[in-house]
């Protein structure tokens, strides 16, 4: 099987520039080129910071944006996202029995399991799993048994050697690793937040991050001094199979748009 990862869309309003990009272009531009290339993906997840500011009007241009996209579209909450006014909108979006953002997805190949690691709060970068959701993600990780299972959260467990960066991971690792134990076959984890394309094995498990589709955060400081860098976008195509796990990181900058003006 194969799906779509995409992470850190940062959308505002319509036109309006973030870090010198502008976020609904970019995101429109990255949906068409999946629509084109990668239609016969199962789904597409899009890992989180949804909205810049949490803005409503954001969601909103996301919901009616997705209605046009051919893909089933799983879409979870960063640490830029305000939870009470994504589900205004996104009425229908799964969430778990303590009404966090948190879902899984059953396929034959596997299992898929989305964290919402929002803390929330004005200026809170930092990721958190309170009680709650650990416990609904230990419940998940028994019930799937041997089960292939493949997790996505927005905030990495560890640092990736950016500091300002590593200040804002998810709190309290150690509680996540004992969650992840109960897991007999989990397979991969794929997260957000870094805004940068990193490959991570942590305590035995291995993560993957993609840069942001709008502004990349520099691994080392640009001649400005910005915490941001233009750098290229790129969305994730994975493929599943028995024996084999495969994740094209896709910048995709030199090809038609479409399979019709190929
Ligand atoms: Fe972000």
């Amino acid at each position: 099987m194969k799906f779509i990862h995409i992470t850190d869309i940062h959308l505002i309003a319509p036109g309006a520039e973030l870090c010198g990009c502008d976020p609904t272009a970019n995101l429109s531009r990255v949906l068409e080129d999946i629509a084109s290339w990668q239609s016969d993906a199962a789904f597409c997840v899009i890992s989180g910071d949804l909205a810049d500011e949490g803005d409503p009007q954001a969601y909103r241009w996301l919901r009616d944006k997705l209605l046009d996209f051919p893909l089933p579209c799983f879409l979870m909450l960063g640490n830029h996202d305000v939870r009470g006014n994504f589900l205004d909108v996104f009425t229908d979006h799964p969430r778990d029995a303590s009404g966090f953002v948190q879902h899984s997805h059953n396929a034959a190949e596997a299992k898929f399991l989305f964290l919402d690691t929002l803390t929330g709060g004005p200026d809170t970068h930092d990721g958190e799993l309170c009680r709650d959701r650990l416990d609904w993600l230990e419940a998940e990780l028994e019930q799937a048994g041997e089960s292939p299972v493949y997790l996505f959260l927005h905030h990495p467990p560890f640092d990736i050697g950016i500091p300002y960066v590593d200040e804002i991971k998810l709190r309290d690792p150690d509680a996540l690793h004992r969650a992840l134990k109960v897991g007999k076959n989990i397979r991969h984890i794929f997260f957000g937040h870094v805004h940068r394309m990193t490959y991570v094995n942590w305590r035995g498990y291995s993560f993957t991050s993609l840069p942001s589709t709008n502004h990349q955060i520099p691994l080392v400081p640009d001649r400005a001094g910005s915490e941001y860098s233009v750098e290229p976008l790129a969305y994730g195509v994975v493929q599943i199979a028995e024996d084999q796990f495969t994740v094209h990181f896709d910048a995709y900058l030199d090809r038609p748009t479409s399979k019709n003006s190929a």
